[in-house]
C-alpha cells in the first residue's frame, strides 16, 4: 500500500502532545531513545548535558508525549549559520518503534518548523541517509524538503545499525518553512497524483531487475537527461537489501553517487520521492529536477 493510503487510515489512531521537554528526566530518556532506536554504542549518543545545552543556546528539542505523559519520540536542532543567515539545522528525529507511522514525526517536524518561524528562522537544514526509502519520503515527499548536495560517508563510521557498515553517505536537504507549498503539504498531505500518467510522462533513467527473490539490481543510469523533471527509481525495500546482501547494497550506493553528484553538477535537485503500488508491487522513485 502505497503511504499515502496508509496515512489516511491510521494517522489519528494515537494521540500524542507535543511539547519542550519538561525536566532532565525527558533528556536522560532521550538517551534511552537513541540507543533503542539507532541500535548504537554509547560514543554515538549525544549526551543529557549537551542537549540541555544546545537547547539553551538557540537549539529546539521537542518531545512527542503519549497520553501517560511518556517521551515517546524526539526532535533535535541546533542553531546554525548558514549563507549568513540563520538556520536551524536538524539533528536528530526518532520515534519509538510502537508509535510509527502514526504521524508522530510529522506532528514533532510541524512543531519544530512552528517554533523556527516563531523565532524568525525560515530554513531547516537537515540531511538523511538516501539508502532509507523512508527516510526519503518522509522528508522529500511528506515535508517538501529539497537537497541539492550529496556527501559520501558524511559522518564516518557510526556504530547505529542502521547504517550497516556502509559508508555514512548522505543527501543534504533544505526546508523552506516560509515556502506556500511546504505550508500546503503539512496542511493536506502530498499531492493525490495519477501515477500512470506521472510516470508515462517523465523518463526514467534507470531500469530494476530482480536478481534473487527480492533482490534488485540497477541497469547502467542514463546520465544524459535534460527534462526538466525525471525519474531515479530505487527499490522499496533498499533497507532489507542492506541487511541482505551487502554487495548489493554497495552497487546501489555507488549508483547514488553518480547520478546524484552528476546531476547535482547540472543543476538539478531532488525534489519529491513517490512510492507507487503498481502490478501488485511496490515502486519507488527519487524525482529530479531542474533549477528555475
Ligand atoms: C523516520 C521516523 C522518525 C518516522 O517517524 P514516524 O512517526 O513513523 O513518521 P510518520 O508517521 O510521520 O511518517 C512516516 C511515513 O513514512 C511512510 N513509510 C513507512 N515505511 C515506509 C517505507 N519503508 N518506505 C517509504 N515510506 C514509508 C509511512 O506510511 C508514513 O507516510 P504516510 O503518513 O504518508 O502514510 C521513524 O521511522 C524513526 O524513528 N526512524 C529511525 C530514526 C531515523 O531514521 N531518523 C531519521 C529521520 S529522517
Amino acid at each position: 500500500m502505497a503511504p499515502a493510503v496508509r496515512r489516511k487510515k491510521r494517522k489519528d489512531e494515537i494521540k500524542v502532545t507535543i511539547a519542550p521537554f519538561r525536566n532532565l528526566t525527558d533528556y536522560k530518556t532521550c538517551e534511552d531513545i537513541q540507543r533503542e532506536v539507532w541500535h548504537c554504542q554509547d560514543i554515538d549518543i549525544v549526551p543529557a548535558p549537551m542537549l540541555l545545552v544546545a537547547s539553551r543556546t538557540g537549539g529546539i528539542i521537542l518531545g512527542a508525549y503519549n497520553s501517560l505523559g511518556e517521551l515517546v519520540g524526539f526532535a533535535f536542532s541546533l542553531l546554525g549559520v548558514a549563507g549568513g543567515k540563520p538556520v536551524q539545522h536538524s539533528y536528530m528525529l526518532a520515534v519509538r518503534a510502537a508509535y510509527r507511522n502514526f504521524d508522530v514525526a510529522f506532528k514533532l517536524k510541524a512543531a519544530q518548523r512552528k517554533e523556527s518561524l516563531k523565532r524568525k528562522i525560515s530554513m531547516i537544514n537537515s540531511s538523511f541517509d538516501p539508502m532509507q526509502p523512508l527516510n526519503a519520503y518522509f522528508t522529500l515527499g511528506k515535508l517538501g524538503a529539497w537537497a541539492d548536495l550529496y556527501e559520501e560517508n558524511f559522518c564516518g563510521e557510526t556504530t547505529s545499525q542502521l547504517d550497516r557498515g556502509l559508508p555514512t553517505d548522505r543527501l543534504l536537504t533544505h526546508w523552506n518553512l516560509a515556502d506556500a507549498e511546504v505550508a500546503r503539504r503539512l496542511e493536506t498531505g502530498p499531492p493525490r497524483r495519477d501515477y500512470r500518467k506521472d510516470l508515462k510522462q517523465r523518463q526514467i533513467i534507470n531500469q530494476l531487475t530482480e536478481v534473487a527473490p527480492g533482490m534488485m539490481s540497477c541497469s547502467p543510469v542514463k546520465l544524459n537527461c535534460t527534462a526538466p523533471q525525471f525519474l531515479f527509481e530505487v527499490p522499496y525495500n533498499l533497507q532489507e537489501i542492506k541487511n541482505r546482501d551487502l554487495g548489493i547494497a554497495l552497487e546501489w550506493q555507488g549508483k547514488m553517487r553518480q547520478v546524484f553528484r552528476h546531476y547535482f553538477k547540472k543543476d538539478y535537485m531532488a525534489v519529491d520521492f513517490w512510492v507507487i503500488e503498481q502490478d501488485g508491487r511496490l515502486r519507488a522513485f527519487y524525482i529530479l529536477a531542474k533549477k528555475k
